[in-house]
């Protein structure tokens, strides 16, 4: 279906040709002022100088040629030459119903989907999850929903960091906690035990201490770095070892996962591509592309129009290591050579965004990926705390992710017990469910690419621009169409038919309905889910309005009650829709 800000500009475009002017003026946009108009139209003002005429007389010229207009009900030229446009009431009635018989609402999708590798979460095995990684989860997990509304296929990979010295590191620690296992027997060839040699939360606490041994120790950083060199030379005793490593933790990155409504097609890692590093460097080398400087193989990305300096890319260290950034690339050849895809989006903390470039340029000059493939990396803000420091626990430590959902639900599960008609275990599923939208929401409705303040009290609060409030809003739709459907049957509800705005308040609703297709257009070219928040928000706002201004229940009129009920639907439709592709959903109740 074509977008309404198209159609409304169409009728505006013939207007200014009908009146002798360039069509192309006649583009139409929201009012920025909508105490004077609804919509307006700047095209006069534009074209003045080309016409040698005053904007007014254009504007003036293009009026007239609408007088009967089927689309506006009111065309003003105003001085100095501005069109102030009001959209005919039987219009946007109209155009509303269609949209409310079109499969998702009219959005247009693709003749020929895209084809989209989208890289998030990217946790590290063997370190807990941290609030760091819940922006790439939480935005990647968006993206890819909003994608696939859009019409595209999307393969979600979460891209693991299962490869780097943290392994060697965690390798280490355990032979000397526990220097029997066969793991460290080069003798060994009996088969290996079933049972991992640790807990997950054993793990956790195995990492971190490992790591600050390896700054205290050098012999200990020597040795684990010797591990981290002898796993990825294929060691058989600490491959099974390694193999226990990620069994542990991935089991549990799954379970935390899935509490936050996260899921992924495929779970590659870093180490995915080991072997298939040897022969894209021997690629790098004969293409001319990769050469030795300072021992460390290198290819040169540098570009006459950069601004600042991008130094060269490092493909392999001076002892012939392997960097994050070779198994990048390595992954775009193999994602290249499986799936061919349009394009690779990335969604990282932007402080990643040197890497990103050094890889991108250096898979298109050796030719890992195919011409037409965008590369994009989203890189994401930090989530601070109230201090406007990057979040931490109570006592500064780094704050683990499944310790923020606890806290958030605990938040919630306060609220929702206050309210006496809700039993404890409806309210335990609620809370949950309205804390991840208090958790996802406050996240979202930034810009990505802004650093936010998590604040619990403003994220869980019912009120303001909050997904709790959002929640609210569509809990009281659907509590009025449950009430309806009481009354007159689940049928009546669908065969409500939608007349005319009856108010001012119902107009504006209907406006912002309207404009769903382009602002989810918008949402998918731009990479933006921000811009669903701010259209449920404003949408949540107007509906609120209307609601306070409206006895929609006890209306007489059977023509107006059924309009409104109409329009409730087709509200619920987009709002659950929106919530949807932004990863959370609404409770019956709350
Ligand atoms: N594991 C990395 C980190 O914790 C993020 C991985 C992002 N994806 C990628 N293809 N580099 O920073």
């Amino acid at each position: 279906m074509e977008k309404f800000l198209n159609q409304i500009s169409e009728e505006m475009a013939k207007a200014f040709e009908a009146a002798g002017y360039d069509r192309e003026l006649g583009k139409v946009t929201v009012s920025n002022r909508p105490d004077l108009c609804e919509y307006q139209c700047n095209g006069a003002m534009a074209g003045a100088k080309r016409y040698h005429k005053a904007p007014i007389m254009i504007a003036t010229d293009v009026a007239a040629n609408l007088a009967d207009s089927a689309i506006f009900s009111s065309v003003e030229a105003v001085k100095p030459g501005f069109l102030n446009l009001t959209i005919k009431e039987a219009f946007l009635t109209s155009y509303l119903t269609q949209m409310g018989k079109e499969e998702k609402f009219g959005l247009q999708v693709p003749e020929k989907p895209a084809s989209i590798i989208l890289d998030y979460g990217g946790p590290n095995v063997a370190k807990p999850l941290h609030v760091g990684h819940l922006r790439s989860a939480v935005i990647g997990e968006a993206v890819k929903r909003i994608a696939r509304y859009h019409g595209e296929n999307v393969i979600g990979d979460i891209h693991l960091g299962d490869w780097g010295l943290q392994m060697g590191l965690v390798i280490t620690e355990v032979s000397k906690r526990q220097p029997d296992l066969p793991y460290f027997d080069p003798a060994f060839d009996g088969a290996y035990p079933e049972a991992a040699p640790f807990t997950v939360s054993e793990l956790e606490e195995i990492y971190p201490t490992a790591s600050k041994r390896s700054k205290e120790d050098a012999d200990y950083y020597a040795e684990a770095m010797a591990n981290t060199h002898r796993l990825q030379e294929g060691d058989k005793g600490l491959r099974a070892l390694w193999n226990k490593i990620i069994e542990v933790s991935v089991a549990d990155m799954k379970k935390n996962y899935a509490n936050l409504d996260v899921d992924f097609d495929l779970w590659w890692g870093e180490s995915t591509v080991h072997d298939a590093i040897p022969g894209m460097v021997e690629d790098m080398k004969a293409g001319g592309f990769a050469y030795e400087s300072n021992g460390a193989l290198v290819v040169d990305v540098a570009e006459e129009t950069d601004s600042k300096e991008i130094p060269p890319c490092i493909i392999l260290k001076s002892d012939g290591a392997a960097l994050y950034t070779t198994t990048d690339l390595a992954t775009i050849k193999e994602r290249t050579r499986l799936y061919h895809p349009d394009q690779i989006i990335y969604i990282t903390d932007k402080r990643q965004e040197l890497h990103f470039q050094q890889v991108f340029r250096t898979a298109k000059k050796c030719g890992l990926v195919a011409d037409g493939t965008q590369l994009r990396h989203i890189g994401f803000g930090t989530m601070n705390g109230k201090d406007g420091k990057p979040f931490k626990t109570r006592d500064g430590g780094v704050m683990k992710l499944s310790t923020l959902i606890a806290d958030i639900q605990a938040e919630m599960r306060t609220k929702i017990a206050s309210n006496p008609e809700i039993g404890p275990e409806e309210a335990e599923k609620t809370a949950k469910q309205v804390a991840l939208a208090a958790l996802k929401y406050g996240d979202l409705s930034n810009q990505a690419s802004k650093d936010y303040i998590f604040d619990i009290d403003r994220f869980t609060s019912f009120e303001g621009d909050t997904g709790p409030y959002i929640l609210y809003t569509i809990v009281r739709i659907k509590s009025i169409l449950a009430k309806y459907a009481a009354q007159e049957g689940a049928k009546a509800v669908k065969d409500c038919v939608l007349i005319e705005a009856q108010s001012k308040a119902e107009k504006a609703l209907m406006s912002d309905l309207a404009g769903f297709n382009a602002m989810m257009d918008t949402a998918y070219t731009e990479i933006a889910p921000h811009k669903i928040c701010a259209y449920i928000y404003q949408l949540s706002n107007d509906f609120n309005s209307f609601y306070h201004s409206t006895k929609i229940l006890s209306e007489e009129d059977p023509a107006k009650k059924e309009s409104w009920i109409a329009l409730l639907s087709l509200a619920l439709g987009i709002l659950s829709t929106c919530i949807d592709v932004l990863g959370f959903s609404a409770p019956e109740r709350m």
